[in-house]
């Protein structure tokens, strides 16, 4: 088992989220990559999954905006074209190589269509193996929606969340530690902030029962804000809502936080970011974890085109450019 003290993980966690930097969630499951690459009229392989993954990680000077990746374990195990493992290829790039490791999600029985997610079976096993293979932090993804969240939902993933951290750093790997609240639906903005508020305050409740050093991990929520079906709010309004319920729930020791993007555009997260950032009242370093807010449209213009890759990936850098300026406020 890999040993990092406790100093080495929040060096870790800390060179993750502050510096302007933030990270790139590339960490599709393989169905999901699948879908958006047909949507994009490229045909679904193992192959384009990874000819995909390596336009995002090979742009040029990608380093400057994005601090680390968010691999799935297929494209963890998979070699760039001159042969390189993508975790390697990163470090050498200047990005920190992460996993995803849970294993998505079923229903809680009883609990109206809250879900829950899994993935402990075995775990330590599979942390052991991709430290080795030069993970530096892994991901875990808890999922609620607004209209299903319970407080029994809300503390079986926390439960879930705050062992798969104390495992990630028994085995030096810095955990995200990521409990989304779904953007979906026509909710309002005290809507999300009530089921954010619930699912934090039982994800840190848990983790400190666990022992889960807070210094050495960063936190992965949605910006509060109102459903994408309802009528918008001012990014003044959303970066004050998201950090009342932060306030309340995040210790000051927490290493950092870096936002999910959720479903809304580009502009909207970065300025949802830019206005948080510039509240100088919080005592932790804030920047992103995006996904489709820094790839999607990247994924359009590539379009599975060899001769589009660098225009891909012009599109991509403008977005993590955008990101970290906002991260930067
Ligand atoms: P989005 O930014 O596309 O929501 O994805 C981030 C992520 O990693 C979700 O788990």
């Amino acid at each position: 088992m890999t040993t990092l003290t406790a100093t080495a993980l929040a060096d870790i966690a800390r060179q993750l989220t502050s510096g302007g930097r933030g990270i790139l969630a590339a960490d599709e499951s393989i169905k999901t990559m699948s879908s958006r690459l047909e949507q994009e009229g490229i045909a679904a392989s193992a192959t384009a999954r990874r000819d995909y993954r390596a336009l995002l990680l090979t742009a040029a000077d990608l380093s400057q905006c994005i601090s680390g990746i968010i691999l799935c374990d297929e494209t963890f195990g998979q070699d760039l074209a001159d042969g390189r493992p993508f975790p390697i290829a990163a470090r050498e790039l200047g990005i920190l190589p992460g996993i995803k490791v849970d294993t998505g999600t079923s229903p809680l029985p009883g609990q109206g269509g809250a879900l829950i997610t899994e993935g402990l079976d075995g775990l330590g096993a599979r942390l052991a193996s991709y430290a080795q293979r030069g993970a530096a932090f892994a991901k875990w993804r808890a999922v609620f929606d607004v209209h299903t969240i319970t407080p029994y939902s809300a503390r079986a993933n926390g439960q879930a969340l705050a062992r798969y951290a104390a495992l990630c750093q028994q085995h030096g790997i810095v955990p995200i530690v990521e409990p989304e609240v779904l953007c979906t639906g026509d909710h309002d903005l005290a809507a999300s902030a009530a089921a954010t508020s619930l699912a934090l305050g039982a994800v840190f409740e848990a983790l400190v029962d666990a022992g889960v050093q807070l210094s050495g991990i960063v936190l992965k929520p949605n910006f509060v804000t109102p459903g994408l079906d309802a009528s918008p709010v001012p990014a003044a309004e959303v970066a004050a809502a998201t950090f009342a319920v932060l306030n309340e729930h995040v210790p000051a020791e927490v290493a950092g936080i870096a936002f999910l993007s959720g479903g809304h555009p580009t502009a909207n997260v970065c300025a949802f970011l830019s206005a948080l950032a510039a509240d100088d009242r919080r005592p932790w370093p804030v920047t992103f974890s995006f996904g489709r807010a820094l790839v999607s449209a990247a994924l359009h213009t590539w379009a599975g085109s060899p001769a589009e890759v660098t225009a891909a990936q012009g599109v991509l850098l403008d977005n993590c450019a955008a990101a970290a300026q906002a991260a930067a406020e």
